[in-house]
C-alpha cells in the first residue's frame, strides 16, 4: 500500500499543498487572489475583472504579457528540442543567446554564463569572483560585500550579502567573511527627488571604511544593485556608483551589480550600467531576459574576468559550476524572440520617451495621504507610506489588496508601494495607474 498516496491525497482544488514562495500562506488561503489569463497590459483575475498590471508581473514582464512572437518562438522550440544538456555537449540556440545577450551588455562584458532566475545569477556572479580572484594569484581574496537593505534573492550567497533582515534572520549564520555598505536612503536629505538623488555619493566612502578594516587583500567582490528596488526603490545619488567604481579599481575588487530588474529596458537602456555610465565586472540578470515566459538567468563577464579562470586552469573543466537548465532550449527561444521584440518595438527608447510623463505622475502624489516620499527613475516608481503606529506594513498591504479589487497591480515592499509597468505601457496606462492609486489612498486609513 502507498502510504504517502494515501495520506496526502487532497482535493484537486485544494489550496493546502502549495507552500507559496513569500506569502502569508494563512491570509491568502483565507481569501484567495487569483489570475486565471493575461494580455498586454492586463491580467484576468479568477473573478472575473481585467487588473491593470503596474509591476510587469514581479518586474519582469517588461514588453507585455502573452506576446505573440515570444508564444510562437517557445511553442515551436518545444516541438523541436526540448532538452539539451550543456555540460560538454550543447545546442546551437544557447550560443546565439549568449551572442546576442553579449551584444546588449556594456563593451568588454561580452562573456555569459547561463542560470535560471536571479537567485542562481547572484550566486554565479559571487562564485566568479572568488574564482577570478584565485586564477590570478589573489587566494586570499575570499570577502564578499554587500550592501544594507540589498536585495539579491534567496540563496545562502544571495542572503548573505543581501541587507534585508527579514530574508536573513530564520536561516542561521549564512556565509562566512561577509560585509555590508551603509544603504544609501536618506530620505532627509532626498526626499521627493526626481531621477538620481542629489546626495549621498559620500556614501560610496564606506567601501574604503571596509578596506581599511578588512585589508584589501580580503576582498573579492562588492555587490549592489544599481537600483535597489525590493527594498523599496532606492535610487543611486548622483556620483555614487562613479565613486564606487574608483574605490574597487583601486583596491583589486570586482564590481558587481545585480541588474535582475535593471536590464532590459526599466530605465531606457539596455542596463542601468549604460544609463549610469559606470560599467561593473560582472552582471547578474534574469527577468525581462526571456519577458518571463521561461525562467531564465545569466551573468554577464569582463572577458579578463572569464579569460582568466578558463586560461589560468589545467586542461580539463575550468568553472566546477552550472545548473541542468544552463541554456535550455525553450529558454533560448523566449530569450532571443524577446530581443527581438525590445528592438522592433524600441522599448528600451520608449522607456525614455514616457520617463518624463512618468515621473509627473509618480510625483503627482506628494501631497495624497500618507505619503512621505515619491521616487523615480526609467520607468519605476516608489511611493512611500507613513507606516501605521505600532503596525509597519499594514498600510500598504491594504492599499495592495484594495487596488487589486480595483483592477490594478501594484507591488508593495515594508510600506512602500513600486511600480514597474511593462514598458508597452500608454499614457492613458499611467493616468489609470495614479489616478487609481490617488483614490485608494483616500480610503485607507
Ligand atoms: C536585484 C535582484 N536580485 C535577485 C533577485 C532574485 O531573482 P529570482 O527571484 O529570480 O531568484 C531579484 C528578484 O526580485 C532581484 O530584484
Amino acid at each position: 500500500m502507498n502510504m504517502g498516496t494515501m495520506m496526502n491525497r487532497g482535493e484537486p482544488n485544494d489550496l493546502a499543498a502549495f507552500w507559496m514562495p513569500f506569502t502569508d500562506n494563512r491570509g491568502f488561503k483565507a481569501n484567495p487572489r487569483m489570475f486565471v489569463a493575461a494580455d498586454g497590459m492586463h491580467y484576468t483575475a479568477a473573478a472575473g475583472h481585467k487588473v491593470l498590471d503596474a509591476t510587469g508581473g514581479l518586474w519582469c514582464v517588461n514588453a507585455g504579457h502573452n506576446r505573440a512572437p515570444i508564444v510562437e518562438a517557445v511553442r515551436k522550440a518545444a516541438g523541436e528540442l526540448d532538452f539539451a544538456p550543456t555540460f560538454q555537449l550543447a545546442h546551437p540556440r544557447a550560443f546565439e543567446t549568449a551572442s546576442r545577450l553579449a551584444m546588449l551588455m556594456p563593451e568588454g562584458l561580452d562573456r555569459i554564463f547561463f542560470t535560471n532566475s536571479g537567485s542562481e545569477s547572484v550566486d554565479t556572479a559571487l562564485k566568479i569572483a572568488l574564482a577570478y580572484q584565485r586564477s590570478i594569484g589573489q587566494g586570499s581574496r575570499t570577502r564578499l560585500i554587500g550592501r544594507e537593505r540589498g536585495y539579491h534573492g534567496v540563496g545562502f550567497g544571495g542572503i548573505s550579502v543581501g541587507g534585508i533582515v527579514g530574508n536573513r534572520r530564520q536561516f542561521g549564520t549564512l556565509l562566512t567573511g561577509v560585509d555590508h555598505l551603509r544603504h544609501t536612503h536618506d530620505p532627509a536629505r532626498n526626499a521627493y527627488s526626481r531621477g538620481q538623488p542629489a546626495h549621498g555619493a559620500d556614501l560610496a566612502e564606506d567601501l574604503e571604511r571596509l578596506v581599511a578594516l578588512h585589508g584589501a587583500e580580503t576582498i573579492a567582490a562588492v555587490i549592489v544593485e544599481p537600483v535597489a528596488g525590493s527594498t523599496g526603490v532606492l535610487v543611486p545619488p548622483q556620483g555614487y556608483l562613479q565613486r564606487l567604481r574608483q574605490i574597487c579599481d583601486a583596491h583589486g575588487i570586482l564590481l558587481i551589480f545585480d541588474e535582475v530588474i535593471t536590464a532590459f529596458g526599466r530605465v531606457g537602456k539596455a542596463t542601468a550600467a549604460e544609463r549610469f555610465g559606470v560599467t561593473p565586472d560582472l552582471i547578474t540578470m534574469a527577468k525581462g531576459l526571456t519577458n518571463a515566459a521561461v525562467p531564465m538567468g545569466a551573468v554577464a563577464a569582463r572577458r579578463e574576468v572569464h579569460d582568466a579562470i578558463v586560461d589560468n586552469a589545467a586542461p580539463g573543466i575550468e568553472l566546477f559550476h552550472g545548473y541542468t537548465y544552463s541554456g535550455h532550449p525553450l529558454a533560448c527561444a523566449a530569450a532571443l524572440a524577446t530581443f527581438d521584440l525590445y528592438a522592433a518595438e524600441d522599448l528600451f527608447e520608449r522607456a525614455i520617451a514616457l520617463e518624463d510623463y512618468w515621473a509627473d505622475a509618480v510625483h503627482s502624489l506628494k501631497g495624497a495621504p500618507h505619503v512621505i516620499d515619491c521616487r523615480s527613475i526609467g520607468l519605476i516608481g516608489g511611493i512611500e507610506l507613513e507606516p501605521r503606529p505600532a503596525a509597519p506594513t499594514k498600510r500598504a498591504m491594504e492599499v495592495f489588496h484594495k487596488a487589486f479589487d480595483a483592477g490594478l497591480l501594484v507591488r508593495v515592499t515594508g510600506d512602500i508601494i513600486a511600480l514597474s509597468p511593462p514598458l508597452i505601457l500608454e499614457k492613458t496606462h499611467i493616468d489609470e495607474i495614479f489616478g487609481k492609486l490617488s483614490d485608494l489612498l483616500r480610503t485607507v486609513s
